[in-house]
């Protein structure tokens, strides 16, 4: 294991000012968004719309990688550009998606564990050589009554250590995505205790796999009320809440933290992500890893034509670069108005 590589991979995917864009919709995930815009989901679609992101002048002035989709990472650009080429050109790290899933755990009703373990030493090995130079694997906690279950927590987290190690293995640094999700009633603090939970179990599941912390990075949720409890806390308290909660469970070694949206609006994942940057220095960098946030705008101005694709790509740019101010804690609502 290149341990020294991996560590610079992960630090450099977490530097000031910069962050991650998640384009690494499966195509029943990505076939949901442009169902949304009346675009139908034709490789020829997906691939002009994934150009149109990469694409985006100026961008890499707040991305440092994109997660891309198997089908993605082969593709190339009209001019014929691979897309991982395409992107490194720019200075922007190509990543790539390697889970197949989050399907339902066999005898734990409303619970799920995410699938991909097998073949996966083989998958990473011709990944690397398309040029992907760090990986993502996504598990899903959901909250309910009387789950999560340890059960499934240990299950998921087993899996994220089995992914991680093989990545190392593989010189591919593990980007380990444990998402508890926004969907339901509960309160801020039922998502931070089940939150905690959750990070303890994929930390311990990561020492005895002998992962090197140092060359990882952590996608969570934030430490957020339910999507449906009446009383939704704002970004102070979110920030304030997610910081306490990861300090206590979140290693120092790890380089960073960027953060999945989750469903939240694109201005509250910016809003949330400056209010806890604005908090000053942490043991880990606090960046993003934002799908939805970083694309609803765009996906709206595009609606699949070729005449849209400025305005989308202004829409992405001016997403980026907020959530590049609030890598650094100077993002205001200002920036919206200006734009
Ligand atoms: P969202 O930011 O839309 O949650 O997507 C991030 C992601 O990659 C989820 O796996």
């Amino acid at each position: 294991m290149d341990k020294q590589r991996l560590e610079e991979v992960a630090r450099a995917i977490v530097q000031t000012g910069k962050g991650i864009l998640a384009a690494d919709e499966s195509s029943p995930t990505i076939k949901k968004r442009f169902d949304s815009i009346g675009v139908e989901s034709t490789e020829a679609n997906r691939r002009a719309y994934r150009e149109l992101l990469f694409t985006t002048e100026g961008a890499e002035a707040f991305i440092s990688g994109v997660i891309l989709f198997d089908e993605t990472l082969r593709q190339s650009s009209e001019q014929g550009t691979p897309f991982p080429r395409l992107l490194a050109e720019k200075g922007i790290i190509p990543g790539i998606k390697v889970d197949k899933g989050a399907k339902a755990l066999a005898g734990f009703a409303g619970e799920k564990v995410t699938e991909g373990l097998d073949g996966l030493r083989e998958r990473l090995a011709e990944y690397r050589e398309l040029g992907a130079q760090f990986a993502k694997w996504r598990a899903v906690i959901t909250i309910g009554d009387g789950i999560p279950t340890r059960f499934c927590l240990e299950a998921n987290a087993h899996a994220l250590a089995r992914y991680a190690a093989l990545c190392q293995e593989a010189g591919i640094v593990p980007i380990v995505e444990p998402e508890v999700l926004m969907d339901g009633g509960h309160d801020i603090a039922r998502c931070r205790d089940v939150t905690a939970e959750t990070l303890k179990r994929v930390y311990s599941a990561l020492f005895e796999h002998c992962v090197y912390l140092e060359g990882t990075l952590l996608k969570p949720n934030m430490v957020i009320s339910g999507k449906a409890c009446p009383q939704q806390a704002g970004p102070e308290e979110v920030a304030a809440a997610t910081v306490a909660c990861f300090r206590q469970v979140v290693p120092a070694a790890v380089p960073g933290i960027v953060f999945l949206s989750g469903g939240q609006s694109s201005q509250q994942a910016t809003e949330n992500l400056n209010a806890m940057n604005a908090m000053g220095p942490q043991p880990w960098e606090l960046s993003f890893s934002y799908g939805r946030a970083l694309q609803a705008d765009t996906l709206k101005a595009w609606k699949g034509q070729r005449a849209n694709a400025a305005a989308a790509q202004r829409a992405f740019y001016h997403r980026a670069k907020c959530n590049g101010a609030a890598r650094k804690g100077a993002y205001s609502r200002a920036m919206e108005e200006a734009a």
